[in-house]
């Protein structure tokens, strides 16, 4: 245990009179000099965190007793002469705390990428996904996820590949890429205070707005949507003061908190009709993953495959008729804020962003995807729902279809897997199985 009366340098004293050792040994081990460790065990010189370390290692002591008693000293340092120095070190200290519980996953730190609710995301897939990938290919070092939703695909590719290049043709995922991934510094002060700011929002006094008006009472809490309006407008007001890193932080860590109290089953195709439970909103922060090699698109997937190459392309489309811009067109409206008319009773704006994939057109969609896309190989994922009862979630694509468009551009392997789906309770998933086709492209 260590006496906190005590500074760092004596306590580095103590220990090495403990062990009997002399300050001419020490130095000699640790490469630090003679002079520089007198001054530290008499107080004064503070030692760096990389001269703690090597202290540590020599004595065998605990490092983080003494790093923490180090940080002590640093503070006490700045403040001991200050006329409030106590009273700041107690605002820190609240500040601290508060700063802290921005963040819900206490131990990672904030919200992860797959810490949201999405229809066919592959979070719970991504090992066996990228475990076949890597058993099936060679000298792979760019990476396209050409579907990315979620992108927990994506986030994985980036811890073995140089280059990953991501793409969704939803407004909402884009952003929520640039903010996870784009390497730009931003300013967490900033960012803090505006958050903070925004979270001591008393509802009461804001006034009726574009989002509490349409979606108030239904997805959300009545109180609820006219904070996330008001949070929005005032997002847009600060955009001059933003950089893109961290324009696209506060929008993307607004729908993951909007995530946490939306009145739905996960998307936005309806509302549960049932008195709405979750009545307090709490903006908190997302954890930033930036990526050097990456590449972020906004595009059709067949216009991006005819610009773009890469070593393998993992494809991930939607298979049935449920177009992802109908089931999150909310966080459409939220990312746009055009403030689009809207219709019906789940507040829908005009169909944009249709995907042929969910139409009769999917099969030929998909063959001149895989006919066009330049890369080596072709990771394709498929589950066979087909066999659903519900007619929207019965696939455009049959598993032979597939197998045949994959054989007549590659070699191509077939891996399947039973896997529970994420699902809103019409269709029995009972036999549900998730397949992966490798196919190794022909010159
Ligand atoms: C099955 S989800 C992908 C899930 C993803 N692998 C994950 O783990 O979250 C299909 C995605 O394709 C996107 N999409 C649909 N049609 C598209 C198109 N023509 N071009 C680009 N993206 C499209 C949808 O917005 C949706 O996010």
């Amino acid at each position: 245990m260590l006496d906190i009366a005590v500074s760092i340098g004596e306590i580095l004293k103590d220990i090495r009179e403990n062990q009997k050792i002399s300050l001419q040994q020490v130095s000699q081990k640790t490469n630090i000099n003679f002079t520089l460790l007198s001054r530290i065990e008499t107080g004064k010189r503070l030692p760096t965190k990389e001269q703690i370390e090597k202290l540590a290692n020599f004595y065998q002591y605990d490092k983080t007793e003494l790093l923490k008693l180090l940080l002590s000293d640093k503070i006490i340092y700045e403040i001991q002469n200050e006329e409030f120095g106590y009273e700041a070190l107690k605002i820190a200290e609240k500040k601290i705390i508060y700063r802290n519980s921005l963040f819900p996953e206490l131990d990672t730190g904030a919200f992860k990428l797959e810490s949201r609710r999405y229809i066919g995301n592959k979070a719970k897939l991504t090992d066996w996904i990228m475990r076949i990938i890597e058993n099936e290919t060679k000298n792979i070092h760019s990476f396209i996820d050409i579907f990315s939703g979620t992108a927990s695909i994506a986030k994985q590719a980036m811890k073995k590949y140089e280059k990953v290049i991501i793409n969704d043709i939803l407004h909402s995922n884009n952003i929520i890429y640039k903010a996870f991934f784009k390497p730009e510094k931003w300013n967490k002060e900033k960012i803090f205070d505006i958050v903070q700011y925004f979270n001591a929002l008393n509802s009461n006094e804001l006034n009726e707005n574009y989002f509490s008006l349409n979606f108030g009472g239904k997805f959300f809490d009545y109180n609820i949507a006219k904070k996330i309006g008001y949070i929005r407008e005032e997002i847009e007001r600060l955009k001059p003061e933003l950089n893109e890193k961290e324009y696209s932080i506060l929008l993307a860590s607004m729908i993951y908190s909007m995530d946490k109290v939306a009145n739905t089953v996960g998307h936005f195709d309806a509302y549960i009709k049932k008195p709405i439970r979750k009545t307090h909103f709490k903006l908190q922060l997302i954890k930033t993953y930036d990526f050097n090699g990456v590449e972020i698109y906004r595009e059709d997937a067949n216009k991006l495959a005819r610009k773009i190459s890469g070593d393998i392309a993992y494809i991930d489309p939607p298979y049935n008729s449920r177009q992802y811009s109908r089931f999150y067109h909310i966080y459409e409206t939220f990312v746009k804020w055009d403030k689009p008319e809207l219709f019906g009773v789940a507040r829908k704006p005009k169909p944009e962003n249709m995907s042929k994939y969910c139409t009769v057109k999917a099969k030929d969609t998909f063959r001149d995807l895989v006919e066009n896309l330049n890369v080596k190989y072709l990771a394709v994922s498929y589950n066979n729902t087909y066999k659903s009862k519900s007619k929207s979630s019965e696939n455009k694509i049959k598993l032979d279809e597939i197998l045949n468009i994959l054989n007549a551009v590659g070699k191509t392997k077939v891996f399947e897997q039973k896997h529970k789906y994420f699902n809103t309770g019409k269709t029995d998933f009972s036999d549900h199985k998730e397949f992966l086709f490798i196919t190794e492209k022909y010159d």
